[in-house]
């Protein structure tokens, strides 16, 4: 029998530098109280948010993944040249094809890269950070690019107040590269088709749809477990870690699942606050402020853990560059 030979394996992967990018239009709990009936104490105390970003009418997924894209790019040191793999993971895509990543990639000057969109909706970002990790430690490409970028507020009905308050736009991203030790480790994934329609967008006529109870519920049972098994197939015990950062969807989801890992010294991501909910673009986008403002030291171990529509889930323990 034939014998597949895979030559240049490397031990490891990590994460080389982040990056993120906001649009500048900030939108408050009060600007949406003038249009549908909300109020700012109910967004606060029941999803934690007080403002959040939209991009403008022309700004595309493209134009917001190659500017978080390029931040990470030049925070690496490396050029264009030494990357070989771009993966952008959206689920709010204006157009079907080509896909962003070839475009982003031709945007940044990365000549004929492996390029590619995945959609986990809001677990995108960890989905294409396993992939990224499995093609470098298996030699299909020495740097990848990962980007999670999202146009949430194309799909948003504006007069609905249960969503319409909740997403936002945005993008972040990650540039993959080698390592001697693992500084990405295994994945803990899956997804459960039976609830697809709790999130959906039924149609491209249609807009963003949520049953935003039972998503609650099954957030917050169903997700600490998963961020439990990552820490273990990690051999990374919680309490060693230094950082959680679940994917922003609700601040109350978010200290339920940390109150269930149990990470008594580490720091929990809160970006939704000033963020909001950009669905695949939250993880990396915390991430990427976090590092700039100094809260996790370089080297140590951080928690990511994505949820959402699928309903799509996946969870990896990182070193923070
Ligand atoms: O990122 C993808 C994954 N998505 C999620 O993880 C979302 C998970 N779900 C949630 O975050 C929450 O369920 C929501 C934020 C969507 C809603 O919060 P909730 O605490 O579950 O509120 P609810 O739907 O149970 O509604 C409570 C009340 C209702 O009024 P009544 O029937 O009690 O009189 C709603 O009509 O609040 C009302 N309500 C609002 N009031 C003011 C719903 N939306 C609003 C609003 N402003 N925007």
């Amino acid at each position: 029998m034939t014998t597949i030979r895979i030559n240049d394996t490397v031990p490891g992967s990590r994460v080389l530098a982040f990056g993120d990018y906001r649009p500048a239009r900030v939108v408050t709990n009060d600007d949406l109280a003038a249009t549908v009936d909300t109020n700012d104490e109910w967004i606060r105390s029941r999803v934690g948010i007080v403002e959040r970003r939209v991009a403008a009418e022309d700004e595309t997924i493209v134009d917001m993944a190659a500017q978080a894209g390029g931040k990470a790019l030049a925070a690496s040191g490396l050029a264009p040249a030494d990357i070989d793999l771009v993966i952008v993971a959206t689920c709010s895509a204006e157009t079907p094809m080509p896909s962003h990543a070839a475009s982003v990639a031709h945007r940044l000057g990365i000549a004929a890269p492996g390029a590619y969109d995945l959609n986990a909706a809001c677990a995108g970002f960890c989905y294409a950070l396993a992939a990224a990790d499995a093609a470098v430690r298996t030699g299909s490409a020495r740097n990848a690019l990962v980007i999670g970028a999202e146009k949430m507020s194309q799909w948003i009905d504006w007069s609905d107040r249960s969503t319409c308050i909740i997403f936002a736009d945005g993008a972040g991203a990650a540039v993959v590269g080698a390592a001697a030790e693992p500084g990405v480790g295994p994945v803990a994934w899956g997804s459960d088709g039976g609830q697809s329609d709790r999130i959906r967008i039924g149609s491209r006529h249609e807009y963003i749809r949520q049953d935003g109870q039972a998503v609650f519920r099954w957030a917050t049972t169903a997700v600490a477990p998963v961020a439990l098994a990552a820490c273990e197939r990690a051999g990374v015990a919680p309490a060693e870690l230094a950082a959680v950062v679940p994917h922003q969807a609700n601040l109350r989801i978010i200290e339920a699942i940390a109150r269930k890992v149990k990470a008594h010294n580490a720091v929990v991501a809160d970006d939704i606050v000033r963020s909001g909910n950009t669905s695949g673009a939250s993880i990396p986008i915390a991430l990427s402020r976090m590092v700039e403002r100094g809260d996790v030291p370089s080297g140590a171990p951080a928690l990511l853990v994505g949820f959402g529509a699928g309903l799509a889930y996946a969870a990896q323990v990182i070193q923070i560059p």
